[in-house]
C-alpha cells in the first residue's frame, strides 16, 4: 500500500511517498527570510507556489504515478493556521480526484512514530523540539502522554529570536549551532525548569540583556545559551525516562539537528545506560514522510475518516490523540 503525505504546519511545505514500511520520497521547500521572523501569510502563499512541483518531484523520486496512490495523509495539527490550510486543502483535492481514502494525524505523534520506523528504537521517550513545540512525549499506560513541555515558547523559537536579535536572520538555531563553537567562556544563565516543564522568556530577556550590554562575545553567549537550554531538556527528558522506566531517548524536531544537542544527550543517555536514537536531519526536521508513514500506519489500524471531519486542529494536544 502506498502513501502520500503532506506536511504544512508551520514554514515547511513537504510531500513524502511511503511504501508500507519504506520511505520512497521526502521532499519539502522552507519558506525563509535574510531577516525578520515568518509572516503566516506569505509563508501560506510559498506553500501554494512550491506545491504542484514537490507533488511532481516526490512521484517522481519515488517512481509511482500519481495513480498508483493509495491514501493521503495529512498533517492535521497542531500548527499555524493560514499554513495548516493549505495541506488539507491539497489533500482534500487530491483524495477525492483520485476517488483515495482521506487521513488527517496528529503532527507531534508523528515525529515519534518515524523514529520507531527508522531506528531500532521501540518504546522510546521522545524529545521533540521544534520551533513551536517542545514536549517529551511518551507511549505509556495505552496512550500518547505528555511528560514535559515548554511553558512559553519552543526551543527553536527561542533560538530564533535570539539570532534574529543579533541579527543573523531565520532560521536562527543552525547559525547558532555554529557560532557556539568559536565559544570558549561559559557566562551564567538563567536556568528555568519547573517540575517537569521548561520556560525560554526569562533566559531570552536575559540574553538580550548580555548582548545589548556589550560585554560579552556572541560566540560565548550562543555557546552559553546552548549550554544551559539543551542541559534543560535534557534534565527534564532524564526524568521522563526514569519514571516511565524507559532506556530509549529519541531526538526529534528541528532543534534535534543541533550537534552540541546530540553530543549532550548520547552522553546523558550513556550514564544512564541507555540507547539514543538520533535520526538523519531529513527526518528530524518537519518532513512528510513522517506523515505518510502515521497515515499508513494509522490506516492500517482501522482508522477512516469523513472528508468532512478533516478540519484543521491548530490547537490539537499530544495527549487528546
Ligand atoms: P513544528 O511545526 O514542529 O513546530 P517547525 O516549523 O518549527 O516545526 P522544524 O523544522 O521542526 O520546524 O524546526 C525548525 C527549528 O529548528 C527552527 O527554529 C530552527 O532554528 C531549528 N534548527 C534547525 N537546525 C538547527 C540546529 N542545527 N541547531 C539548533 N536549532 C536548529
Ligand atoms: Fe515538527
Amino acid at each position: 500500500m502506498i502513501c502520500l503525505g503532506i506536511e504544512s504546519t508551520a514554514h515547511t511545505f513537504g510531500i513524502g511517498i511511503v511504501k508500507d514500511k519504506i520511505v520512497l520520497a521526502n521532499v519539502n521547500h522552507s519558506y525563509t527570510t535574510k531577516s525578520g521572523g515568518m509572516i503566516p501569510f506569505n509563508a501560506a502563499e510559498h506553500h501554494i507556489d512550491v506545491c504542484d512541483k514537490l507533488i511532481k518531484d516526490a512521484l517522481e523520486k519515488a517512481n509511482v504515478k500519481l495513480q498508483d496512490i493509495d491514501l493521503i495523509s495529512f498533517s492535521q495539527g497542531p500548527g499555524i493556521g493560514h499554513t495548516l490550510r493549505i495541506g488539507a486543502m491539497v489533500a482534500r483535492i487530491l483524495s477525492l480526484k483520485l476517488k483515495k481514502p482521506i487521513i488527517g494525524v496528529n503532527h507531534c505523534i508523528a515525529h515519534l512514530e518515524i523514529g520507531k520506523l527508522l531506528t531500532d528504537a521501540k518504546d522510546p521517550v521522545l524529545l521533540y523540539a521544534s520551533g513551536a513545540n517542545t514536549q517529551i512525549i511518551a507511549f505509556e499506560g495505552g496512550k500518547y502522554r505528555i511528560f514535559g513541555e515548554t511553558l512559553d515558547i519552543g526551543t527553536g523559537n527561542f533560538l530564533d529570536a535570539f539570532a534574529r536579535y543579533i541579527g543573523l536572520g531565520f532560521p536562527g538555531g543552525p547559525k547558532l549551532d555554529k557560532l557556539s563553537k568559536d565559544g570558549k567562556n561559559f557566562i551564567e544563565l538563567p536556568y528555568v525548569v519547573k517540575g517537569m516543564d521548561v520556560s525560554f522568556g526569562g533566559l531570552l530577556t536575559n540574553l538580550k540583556q548580555k548582548y545589548d550590554s556589550k560585554k560579552y562575545s556572541d560566540a560565548d553567549l550562543a555557546y552559553s545559551l546552548q549550554e544551559t537550554a539543551f542541559a534543560m531538556l535534557l534534565e527534564v527528558s532524564e526524568r521522563a525516562m526514569y519514571h516511565c522506566d524507559k532506556k530509549e531517548l529519541l531526538l526529534g524536531g528541528g532543534v534535534a539537528c543541533n550537534t552540541r544537542l546530540q553530543e549532550m544527550a548520547k552522553i546523558m543517555c550513556r550514564e544512564n545506560n541507555s540507547k539514543c536514537f538520533i535520526l538523519e536531519n531529513q527526518f528530524n526536521v518537519d518532513n512528510a514522510a513522517m506523515i505518510a508513514w502515521l497515515g499508513l500506519k494509522e490506516y492500517n489500524d482501522g482508522k477512516r475518516q469523513k472528508i468532512e471531519d478533516t478540519e484543521i486542529k491548530p490547537y490539537w494536544r499530544t495527549d487528546e490523540f
